[in-house]
């Protein structure tokens, strides 16, 4: 293995395993300046706003109604950074792969670390986001549509992974965030699910990749938290997506109660086909995601945040 690589422990079973179950890894991009306070300053004054979200939320309890959105204002990266180390604040910085060529180089090694190890992967449409996160924080039970990976560069977090089958990921519920009619934080949860998932408590230097749409929360050990997420897709990816989409048309449009998964042959051209269809035919609904953002980062208030009079922000 070459001395500047970035995953650290790779075993061969890794590409047995990878996709298909829970991993954690070690690797070594929480020592990259990528990831300085200097440096998330920096991004911080520079990602534009469709491209950030900053968030507070109940820290106590799963309270999805409590998750508030906000915006940063013209506070300098170095008060946000305080704000979220006192306060009560999740700030995400999307698309940071876009924004700069060192972050879209790292996002590339990555993958290209992951395509060298696995036989016959290969990824597209990667993005990179990167989570700095108060205290104690939590990001409720929600899945995400592409592969995802989570690492962690500072703080510790407690991770927790859930099958991604019935009754923690409802066909129908799946169907929803794709068609846009939900969003991913819209899965639905009950405390007992927690006594079938996987809990992980993560450290810097360490990632996790769970198996595609794997519902997940997280909670934040008490210290400010600095991670980042990837997303990618595969052939395989992309088929299981065109079916969810296309049993969300089949159960809307044509009245069919359980559609299947299918993984080859021609129905899953059929449900390819139809997919793309109805995308492409302007049927799917074009609303983009509206936010009510009713507070200012601010990390001379309590919590590291102030109201302001709400607005709807589109994205
Ligand atoms: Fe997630």
């Amino acid at each position: 293995m070459a001395s500047d690589a970035i995953l650290v422990d790779w075993q061969d079973r890794h590409a047995e395993l990878f996709g298909k179950h829970l991993i954690r890894l070690r690797h070594r991009l929480h020592e990259s300046p990528l990831f300085s306070d200097e440096a998330l300053a920096r991004l911080i004054e520079r990602v534009p706003r469709a491209h950030y979200h900053v968030n507070t939320m109940n820290r106590s309890f799963h309270d999805p109604a409590s998750w508030r959105d906000g915006e940063i204002g013209d506070a300098r990266g170095e008060e946000v950074l305080e704000a979220v180390r006192n306060g009560n604040i999740w700030v995400l910085l999307q698309r940071v792969a876009e924004l700069d060529p060192d972050y879209r180089a790292a996002l590339e090694r990555i993958f290209a670390e992951f395509e060298d190890k696995v036989p016959g992967l290969k990824t597209f449409k990667r993005k990179m986001s990167i989570l700095i996160s108060s205290p104690k924080v939590q990001v409720y039970y929600h899945c995400d549509i592409p592969g995802q990976s989570l690492w962690q560069i500072k703080g510790r977090k407690r991770v927790y992974v859930y099958p991604n089958t019935e009754p923690f990921l409802r066909q129908e519920a799946m169907e929803k965030i794709i068609l846009n009619e939900a969003d991913e934080q819209e899965t639905p949860y009950e405390p007992w699910f927690d006594e079938y998932a996987e809990a992980i408590d993560l450290e810097p230097g360490q990632m996790l990749h769970w198996p595609i749409n794997g519902p997940h929360r997280v909670v934040n050990e008490d210290c400010l938290n600095v991670s980042f997420t990837t997303e990618h897709w595969t052939r395989e990816l992309r088929n299981r997506y065109a079916n969810h989409y296309a049993n969300g048309v089949l159960r809307r449009s044509f009245g069919v109660r359980q559609p299947r998964i299918v993984e080859s042959g021609p129905a899953l051209w059929g449900k390819l086909a139809l997919a793309a269809a109805h995308r492409y035919s302007g049927l799917q609904r074009k609303n983009r995601m509206t936010f009510k953002v009713d507070f200012r980062v601010d990390p001379k208030a309590p919590m590291g945040m102030r109201d302001i009079d709400a607005y709807e922000l589109a994205k």
